[in-house]
Order: structure tokens, then sequence, then C-alpha cells
């Protein structure tokens, strides 16, 4: 049986467990987000499992989209690095474009799925400890330096596009996911949407949208409004300093388990060096020409994670490991950090704790 993609737009699936598509059978929705659904399939003729994310309907019929997607793709297939989550297959199948991406399977200590960060946060009560969350943040920054000492910027960070993955010797591997996207469907599909969202959310006047998304796109679309910088609302296009802003808002989130409001990390979370304080609040200037430049900045000027980076850990580096140094995982070369705080990083990520 060849699936037919549905054009329903409400809270059925475009397909259902058992449907083919390709080489692909669907085994299940993970999941939908502003950009469209994503499903856990298995390759008919490898019998291995994969995400693949159906890109929406809309987005294939719009002009140069052909051409915009093969021209994105090959920027997500390049980018190689053990903490950016692997796309590795494009297509189009009855019309609809989708993308082929290691499937995410982490989990928690209780052995439940734990997929992504926003998820792991979520079950951690709002926030992560100080160790942990330095440690996860070094990983996502090695990840990211990575993508920007290439040029490419992702555009859409947030913890739910932060996946957990658990390797072989049971470790959990931290991987941005969905890097490019934003450029691939469009800033200003996304921006549309956003503020579609937004608008819906007040005048529906409750809560509902910021809630765990229930069957549509809204939740997500509010957690991408959430994490951009002032001038993607403002609708400048992103550049890296816009991600470095984004980093900024995560961090603050893990830290502090709050949205970023006038307090300092420190005063916030007892115990927290100063230090982090500056790191932050440098990435969330509000103008870019006043934070770290790009990720590599950003990772080379972390502060000591000291006490904070003992006793657990995120497995990072495994098929690409970075020069020796103090801090072998998270050095990026040529990201001499110039601006406000010359300290080099001598963060030491462990693995991340189960539960
Ligand atoms: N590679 C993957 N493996 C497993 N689950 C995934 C994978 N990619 C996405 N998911 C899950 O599918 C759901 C939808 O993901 P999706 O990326 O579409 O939405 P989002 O991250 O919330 O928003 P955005 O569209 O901005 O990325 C989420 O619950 C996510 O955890
Ligand atoms: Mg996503």
């Amino acid at each position: 049986m060849t699936a037919t993609p549905s054009e329903s737009s409400g809270s059925a699936a475009a397909f259902n467990p058992g449907a083919v598509l390709g080489q692909y059978r669907i085994v299940r929705l993970l999941g939908r987000g502003g950009m469209g659904e994503v499903y856990e399939v298995e390759h008919a003729v490898l019998h291995r499992r994969y995400a693949l994310k159906l890109l929406p309907a809309e987005f294939a019929a719009a002009s140069g989209a052909l051409e915009r997607f093969q021209r994105e793709a090959r920027v997500m297939a390049a980018l190689e690095h053990p903490n950016i989550l692997q796309v590795d297959d494009f297509g189009e199948t009855g019309g609809r474009y989708w993308l082929r991406m290691e499937l995410a399977n982490g989990v928690n200590a209780a052995g439940k799925p734990c997929v992504s960060l926003a998820d792991w946060v979520e079950a951690k009560g709002g926030k992560l400890d100080a160790a942990r969350a330095a440690g996860v943040l070094g990983h996502i920054l090695s990840g990211l330096a990575h993508a920007h000492k290439r040029g490419v910027v992702h555009r859409d960070l947030k913890p739910a596009n932060i996946l957990l993955l658990t390797a072989a010797d049971g470790k959990t591997e931290v991987k941005i996911a969905d890097f490019g996207l934003v450029r691939l469907v469009g800033e200003e599909w996304v921006r549309g949407r956003a503020e579609q969202s937004i608008r819906l959310s007040m005048s529906l006047g409750d809560q509902r949208t910021m809630a765990p998304d229930g069957g549509s796109s809204t939740g997500s679309l509010i957690g991408t409004y959430a994490y951009m910088s002032p001038e993607q609302k403002r609708g400048a296009e992103a550049d890296m300093r816009s991600d470095v802003y984004a980093m900024g808002l995560i961090a603050y989130r893990l830290f502090t388990g709050r949205k970023l409001g006038l307090k300092k990390p420190s005063e916030l979370v007892p115990g927290l060096a100063p230090a982090w304080d500056t790191w932050i609040m440098t990435a969330l200037e509000e103008a870019p020409g006043d934070r770290f430049a790009d990720a590599g900045e950003l990772l080379a000027a972390m502060p000591d994670a000291g006490d904070e980076g003992s006793g657990f850990g995120v497995q990072g580096s495994g098929t690409n490991p970075q020069p020796a140094t103090h801090n072998p995982r998270f050095r990026v070369q040529g990201s001499g950090f110039r601006k406000k705080n010359p300290q080099p990083t001598t963060h030491n990520p462990q693995p991340i704790p189960a539960g």
C-alpha cells in the first residue's frame, strides 16, 4: 500500500502507522512542530529506524521551493558533528518534501522517553542544576560553533530543537536538530505563522497555546517566537549573533528555570558564580554588535564550570574528536574570545545523568 498524503491541517496525521512513504514504513507519528510532522519510520530493506520530517504541503507549493529546498538540504547534509543531528537524506514523495534524520531516543533514569532538552527540563521541574546546565550548554555550543565556522546559522534554537540520543554505551548525546530549517521554509513564513499563533493565543485569552502541543503546531510556534532575538522579532534576517542571543535565553532558562527577567542568574541560583551573569547577559545584549560574535566566541568565553562540572556529563565527540586541550571536547579552532571576558574556557563536560 502506498499512502497518499492528506491535506488536512487539523489533528489528523498525514500518515497512519503501517503506511508506506517511498522506501519507508511509517512506525508512528512522533510529533508536530511549526514546520511539519515528524514520523518514526523504518527503512523497508535495511530495517533501520529513522525520523522523517514531512514539510507542510503549502511549502512544497510555493514558487522556487524546490531550488531552495535543494540548496538548503545540501547545507544541512554537509554539517557533520557529534553535537549536530545528522540529516542524511532528502526527498519528495506524493508531492510532499521530507528530510531523513537520526532518530532521537533519549531516556531518563526511569527509562522513560526523554527526547529533547525541553522534555528533560520539564521532567526536572523547569530547570537543571548548574553542573548539568553547564555541561549541556558546552555541547550545544560545540555543535553550533562548528556550524558558525562554516557560515551556517541555525535561526531557531530552543530546547525543543536540542535532541537527546542514547549511545551504545548508555551515555546521552546532545544534538542540535533542525539546522537551517527556518531558511529552508523561509524566515518570512515562520515569522508569519508565529505572529499568527500569538494573535490567536491573545484572542483566546487563555494559556492553551503555552501548553505542550496537543495536536496543533501552535505551541511550537510560540516556542519559536519566545527564543527569537530582538532583530528577528523586528523582521531583520538572523545572523550568528541571533543564535548567540537564543543561546543566552536557553542558558538563562536552564540555570534559573525562568523566562528572562531583571534578575541576574546568580541572584536566582544560590552559589552560581557571577561570571555566568556576565557571560549570559553579554549574549543577551540588545544590539547584536554588543554580543559575542559567534558560538565559537561564546564557547571560548564560557566560565570554568569548576565544581559544577564534576560528577556528570554528556558524551559528545564519539565520531569527531576535537584537538586535545584542557577540554578536548569543547575546543574550537580559531575562536579566541576578544571582547569582554578574555578567560578561555576550561569547562569539563561529563555524561548527562539519566534522570
Ligand atoms: N529526530 C527526531 N527523533 C525523534 N523525535 C523527533 C525528532 N525530530 C523531532 N522529533 C519530535 O517530533 C516533535 C515535532 O518536532 P518538530 O521539530 O517538528 O517541532 P519543534 O521542535 O517543536 O518545532 P520546530 O518546528 O520549530 O522545530 C517533537 O516532539 C520532537 O521532539
Ligand atoms: Mg524541531
